[in-house]
């Protein structure tokens, strides 16, 4: 049976690669952090399905900005596979806490490494590496693209990626960035954009909100369906040789064009209903990010499947079934 070792499990895609790894037959060991109220809700699903724990998920109490805690880790499980998708992750904050990002999202990838390298046990490497790294650079991005990153997380995140790197060529570490475009789900954090739109529909046509304010509407992104992109990350384990791969749809909508459809979806003409406020703007913007998944495709066979309307709708009726539920004191809290 193989071992993985997963940071971030508590996240949007640490739950979704937790879900496959165990489908697969994976002793999965997880992370997660002390907080004082729940955070693995997450992870609900998993327990509610089976009624109990999976008897082969472990989750260990640590953090990114505390070595001892990842060195014990790796000499403790002594894990087959890595995956590195914890990180203050998102971009508007990191200019609050440029710092504390920096730590998180950079020098914890060389603690994860460093671990590794230490153990001498020949560990696969996956670094959850970012479109935010690409930046102002023109799209269409692939890996071939420099970096010009925007933002304090995409900075971090372009020093991870090097490291990876750095590891692979100095010490023949089996380590493989993902530079995964964006990837959404009903699962996905509350303020980030997409999520923060279909929430803000649903509860509109619940009665429980009003109004729905953003930053910039011209944005655009390449976003995809978070479950397809975890596969992406553990196909690039399974390789024989470790890569860089940039993991995206290459079709490209604007914040507005996302708006628009998820209230289409509940025939709502979002005008009547959104408004834009500067407190939400950032204060260096990535005007446009459009991926390149042809290296994927073509060494991994990966392929996103779900298209952009599909998305939006999916997570559209996810939130207003969520709404509802929640009205109805239907959902019940389980901490894993
Ligand atoms: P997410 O939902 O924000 O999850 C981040 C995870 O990191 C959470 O489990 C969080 O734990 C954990 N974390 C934060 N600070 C930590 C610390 N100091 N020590 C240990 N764990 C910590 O992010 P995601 O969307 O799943 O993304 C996963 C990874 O892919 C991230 O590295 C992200 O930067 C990267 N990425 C995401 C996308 C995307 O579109 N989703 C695209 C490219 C790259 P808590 O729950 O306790 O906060
Ligand atoms: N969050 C947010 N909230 N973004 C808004 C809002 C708002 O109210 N209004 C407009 N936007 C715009 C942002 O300015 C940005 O251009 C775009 O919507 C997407 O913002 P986010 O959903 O916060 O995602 P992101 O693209 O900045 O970062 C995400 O994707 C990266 C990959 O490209 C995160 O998941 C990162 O962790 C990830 O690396």
């Amino acid at each position: 049976m193989k071992k993985a070792l997963v940071t971030g499990t508590t996240g949007q895609d640490g739950s979704y690669l937790i879900e496959l790894l165990l489908a697969k037959g994976y002793e999965v060991h997880g992370t997660k952090r002390r907080s004082s109220s729940f955070n693995t809700s997450r992870l609900e699903n998993l327990s509610r399905e089976r009624g109990s724990k999976p008897d082969n998920l472990f989750l260990h109490y640590a953090d990114l900005a505390d070595a001892g805690s990842l060195t014990n880790l790796v000499r403790d499980v002594q894990p087959d596979e890595i995956y590195n998708l914890g990180a203050q992750s998102h971009v508007a904050v990191s200019f609050e806490v440029p710092e504390y990002t920096a730590d998180v999202t950079g020098v914890a990838t060389i603690r994860l490494l460093e671990a590794i390298r230490a153990s001498g046990l020949g560990t696969r490497f996956y670094q959850a590496s970012s479109s935010e790294m690409f930046g102002s650079t023109p799209p269409p991005q692939n890996e071939e693209t420099p970096f010009h990153p925007r933002s304090p997380y995409g900075a971090a995140k372009v020093y991870s990626y090097w490291a990876a790197v750095n590891y692979r060529e100095a010490y023949g570490i089996h380590a493989s960035n993902g530079i995964l475009f964006n990837h959404e789900s009903h699962r996905r954090g509350e303020t980030f954009v997409t999520r923060k739109i279909t929430r803000a529909v649903a509860r509109i046509v619940e009665g429980l909100q009003t109004e729905l304010v953003l930053g910039n509407l011209d944005a655009v992104r390449d976003w995809g369906y978070a479950p397809e992109y975890v596969e992406a990350m553990w196909l690039m384990l399974q390789h024989e040789t470790a890569d860089d791969y940039v993991i995206a749809t290459g079709e490209a909508h604007s914040v507005r064009e996302f708006v628009e459809a998820a209230f289409a979806r509940v025939n709502l003409d979002w005008e009547k209903y959104v408004r834009t406020d500067a407190r939400y703007e950032r204060p260096s913007e990535v005007d446009a990010l459009i991926g390149d998944a042809s290296k994927a495709a073509r060494v991994l066979g990966w392929k996103p499947k779900t298209t952009f309307t599909e998305l939006v709708n999916l997570m559209v009726d996810e939130d207003l079934q969520s709404v509802r539920d929640e009205r109805s004191g239907k959902l019940v809290r389980i901490d894993i």
